[in-house]
């Protein structure tokens, strides 16, 4: 939700932050602006609606600002219409301070309206601009740069990272931030602040994850951090062990698909280093076997495709663990005085690990006593560092903003984890514990051979992308994958489309059903094989087309209902959602490109939601 990037260094700023912000335009792509302080010119602001290629346009590139400290940001609107003016960097009324802003304050009405009563005048909508009014303010209060934002941090509520500049300061950027993610990176030519690793990584992998009240000061020679309190910070550094081409299309048309193509490569990464001597070892856990024994209840807390993992994992793991697990949205559960406690064991699903009701959500779980275990794609996030555990699922960087390997890794490792949690408590069977941990392992090459298979989803697409309204249905652990074809399928191709447990069609959604309707009817759950039939003959007499996946050992059977059938292998019943939600990804991004829709950014959407 918005990238920020600053640079403080020896070489132009503006080709630097123009190319930060095009590898953190996943996070938002309404407008787009950079700030650059110039010798001879000072401050130099260029900031417009639209993508990121109209700010390349209208800079040449970023020639046109000279200078080697500047920060940029790349939005995706809150406060105000998507337009030039509320396009960030926002600049305070003597033109001498520039801000950008990632997040939300709160309590900007009531001090634009107190600015407003000392005369100030506001030109855009938005709550980032009270923060640069409000920092001039106290500016003009103290002349100390770091002062005032010391006092504007004291004042302002809600959740921020920002990166400022100001033409008094021809040297340096300030940062700061709460809830809202800041790294800072330490370069050869200069030094960095993103939202992101992925903005600088060309750059540098040496960096410091800011934490929430923490301040910075970057130069092109040195990073300062300090407390709230102002008193100076050792950070420890990390190293960003990943490839630069991993956040790189290399050859792809989209990011979305390369995604897709990783699956097989990212499954092997979550898996084979946990298994050792046929047993799941998960060395980072901490989580006591004895908390484990007295573990009444199971949480489950996520938003979107990782709320789906959930739905899957709780049938997974109330078979696996025989202990009952609730599955949460994360913007319910944190208001809805949950009966969370100290036998409660707490699980929040986050690729980004920036999710704001994700991580508000465990705080609450935290206060009530419930221990936390998160499951996080990116190393160093908010959620992986405030969570009691974190298992990481190591899917590396995902760029699409419709997630695709994330979400298979996260299912997968959900998988790792209620084993070892079965395992511990004895409620499994050490024949199906080893059935199930053999097919984990094959999972990869049972997925290389889905993926040999595009060419026909593609047709299938083709055939389909013109309908206006498509259900998923299925029951049990293929319903829960239906939730991730649905989602996939509207948030990309724009289409309507709904999920539904087969059994409940005929409750009401049924009357939906026309000649014509297409329904995608999942059938890989073995054990309730036939009764899914019974409803797809259903919709089958109601006029509906039906495409149909299912696999080998059902193949048959479908295809003499179906009118089109997608066939995956057999595997162990519970890691069958991992196979067959691939066909459902491809699915719906060859029918979003059939429709001409923009894959990799779809409208409204951005792929880091720090806001709630
Ligand atoms: C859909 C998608 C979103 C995210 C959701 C949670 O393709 O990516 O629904 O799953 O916004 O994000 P994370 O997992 O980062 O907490």
């Amino acid at each position: 939700m918005c990238g920020i990037i600053g640079f403080a260094g020896r070489e132009q700023a503006a080709p630097i932050l123009l190319d930060g912000l095009e590898r953190m335009e996943y996070r938002g792509y309404d407008s787009a602006g950079i700030a650059v302080r110039s010798a001879t010119k000072g401050l130099q602001v260029k900031k417009t609606k639209g993508r990121l290629q109209v700010l390349r346009d209208l800079t040449q590139d970023g020639a046109e600002l000279e200078g080697t400290l500047g920060i940029g940001h790349t939005r995706w609107a809150t406060h105000g219409e998507p337009n030039d003016i509320n396009a960030h960097p926002h600049v305070s009324e003597n033109g001498r301070i520039a801000l950008v802003h990632n997040g939300i304050i709160e309590n900007y009405l009531e001090i634009k309206e107190q600015l407003q009563r000392h005369g100030v005048t506001f030109t855009s909508d938005t709550d980032s601009e009270v923060v640069a009014q409000l920092l001039e303010f106290h500016y003009n209060e103290c002349h100390n740069m770091l002062e005032a934002v010391g006092r504007v941090l004291r004042r302002i509520q809600g959740s921020y990272a920002f990166g400022i500049i100001c033409s008094d300061y021809p040297n340096a950027l300030i940062a700061a931030r709460k809830d809202s993610p800041l790294i800072l990176g330490f370069g050869e030519n200069g030094n960095f602040i993103a939202s992101d690793v992925t903005a600088i990584i060309k750059h540098t992998r040496d960096v410091v994850y800011m934490d929430d009240g923490e301040i910075a000061v970057v130069t092109a020679e040195n990073i300062d951090v300090f407390d709230s309190e102002m008193n100076p910070l050792e950070k420890k550094h990390s190293q960003v062990d990943w490839d630069v081409s991993a956040a790189e299309k290399g050859g792809y048309a989209h990011f979305m698909f390369k995604e897709i193509m990783e699956q097989p490569e990212a499954i092997r990464k979550t898996v084979s280093p946990r298994v050792r001597e046929g047993r799941v070892v998960l060395d980072d856990l901490r989580l006591p076997a004895e908390y484990v024994r007295d573990i009444s209840r199971i949480f489950i807390i996520a938003c979107g495709s990782s709320y789906h993992v959930g739905m899957v994992s709780k049938y997974n793991w109330e078979r696996l663990l025989r202990r009952p697990v609730e599955v949460c949205l994360a913007s319910e559960f944190r208001y809805s005085d949950p009966l969370v406690d100290e036998k409660s064991l707490v699980v929040v699903i986050s690729q980004s690990g920036e999710t704001l009701d994700t991580m508000a959500a465990m705080r609450e779980a935290k206060r009530l006593g419930a221990r936390t275990l998160a499951i996080v794609n990116v190393v160093g996030s908010s959620i992986a560092r405030e969570a009691d555990d974190v298992l990481y699922t190591w899917a590396g960087p995902e760029i699409a903003v419709a997630t695709t390997k994330a979400y298979s890794t996260q299912l997968v490792l959900m998988d790792l984890v209620g084993l070892y949690l079965a395992d511990l408590l004895g409620t499994v069977e050490k024949s199906e514990y080893d059935a199930i941990l053999w097919e984990l392992q094959t999972l990869p090459e049972k997925l290389e051979q889905v993926l040999t298979h595009v060419e026909d989803i593609q047709y299938f697409a083709s055939r389909y992308f013109n309908h206006n309204s498509i259900f998923f249905i299925g029951r049990n652990l293929d319903y829960a994958m239906g939730l991730e074809g649905s989602l996939k399928l509207k948030e990309i191709s724009y289409i309507h489309s709904e999920a539904y447990a087969s059994g409940e069609l005929k409750h009401g959604t049924i009357s939906l059903i026309e000649p014509g309707t297409l329904v995608v009817a999942l059938g890989p759950y073995a054990a309730l094989f036939d009764k899914s039939m019974s409803n797809v003959v259903e919709v089958k007499a109601r006029g509906a087309e039906v495409l149909a996946v299912t696999t080998e050992r059902f193949r048959e059977k479908m295809e003499k209902t179906a009118d089109s059938t997608v066939v995956v292998p057999d595997t162990h019943p519970i890691l069958q959602p991992s196979l067959g939600v691939v066909p459902l990804q491809l699915f719906a991004y060859y029918v979003a490109l059939q429709r001409g829709c923009d894959i990799d950014k779809p409208r409204n959407l951005a792929k880091s939601v720090t806001v709630e």
